[in-house]
């Protein structure tokens, strides 16, 4: 975990990229969020974040269709990032119908290298 703080704090830009589980993301990648009180310097009378200002994007897929699936985890995650002074840039989303070819489509993987583009974007 150490080593992932230090990677954040490294980082110009963040990308979470999870699957959609019980409507947020894997328990994992929560552990890992739940951590980021950690760059919050909240405590006591200190103030400020140790990652404000960086980008926040998300890349996620999920058995439900576009929005109904990903509306909770982006919802907290757009909160998280105004909580904590972060940039959200938006999030690419493809359903998984159950077929490792709905992730190979030349839309999916085109959309991904858009969303990679915009993500570059200074
Ligand atoms: C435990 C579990 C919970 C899931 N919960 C949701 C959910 O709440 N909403 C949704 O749209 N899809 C849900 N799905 C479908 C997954 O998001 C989708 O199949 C995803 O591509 C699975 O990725 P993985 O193969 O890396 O686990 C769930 C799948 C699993 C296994």
């Amino acid at each position: 975990m150490q080593e992932i703080v230090q990677d954040i704090v490294n980082a110009d830009c963040i990308v979470l990229a999870t699957p959609i589980y019980s409507w947020y993301c894997t328990a994992k990648m929560k552990a890992m969020l739940d951590r980021h009180y950690g760059l919050n310097k909240y405590y006591g009378s200190a103030e400020g974040s140790l990652w404000a200002g960086k980008k926040v994007g998300i890349i996620t897929t999920h058995g439900y269709e576009g929005n109904y699936a990903t509306e909770p985890f982006e919802m907290g995650i757009k909160r998280l990032c105004k909580h904590s002074g972060l940039e959200y840039a938006g999030m690419y989303s493809v359903q998984d119908e159950d077929d490792l070819a709905s992730f190979q489509t030349e839309s999916a993987v085109a959309g991904e290298r858009d969303f990679a583009d915009k993500l570059l974007e200074t």
